[in-house]
């Protein structure tokens, strides 16, 4: 009985810990800082076009479905807002912490901050 009872606590435990994953900062990862030297380094900007193309113009687009999420209005933004929504999500916009990593979400800040960006 104790020992069942042990072992739905854990299992409740790692269940909640798994649910709430996305959205939570993680420890491991230090907040980037983000260097001009970074943001205009065009190898940096090309990996971020290539991740807005993959997973964010479908939602943030141009030609996305209208409604579907903000158009980015990059003038609004620094590289760490922009970061920090692409890492952890927020309400309807997911999290891409366990999908790229935190040199291509820097990257795809880069690229949204660029001359070259365009949705
Ligand atoms: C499934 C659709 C979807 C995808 C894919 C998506 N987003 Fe979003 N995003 C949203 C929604 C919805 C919001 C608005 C969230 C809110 O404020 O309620 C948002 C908000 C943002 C914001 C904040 C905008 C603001 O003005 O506050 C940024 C920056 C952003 N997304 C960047 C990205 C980037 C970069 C990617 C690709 C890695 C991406 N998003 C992928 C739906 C999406």
């Amino acid at each position: 009985m104790r020992k069942s009872l042990a072992f739905a606590a854990v299992s409740l435990l790692l269940v909640s810990v798994g649910a709430h994953a996305q959205g939570k900062p993680a420890e491991e990862e230090k907040p980037p800082v983000f260097e001009k030297a970074f943001l205009e380094d065009p190898a940096n900007i090309e990996m971020g076009k290539q991740v807005w193309q993959q997973q964010c113009r479908h939602c943030h687009g141009a030609s996305a479905y209208p409604g579907k999420a903000p158009k980015l209005v990059p003038g609004r933004m620094d590289a760490d807002f922009i970061y920090d929504r692409v890492t952890y999500g927020f309400r309807k916009m997911p999290g891409w912490k366990e999908v790229f990593s935190q040199q291509q979400r820097m990257a795809v800040a880069a690229y949204i901050k660029s001359h070259e960006f365009s949705p």
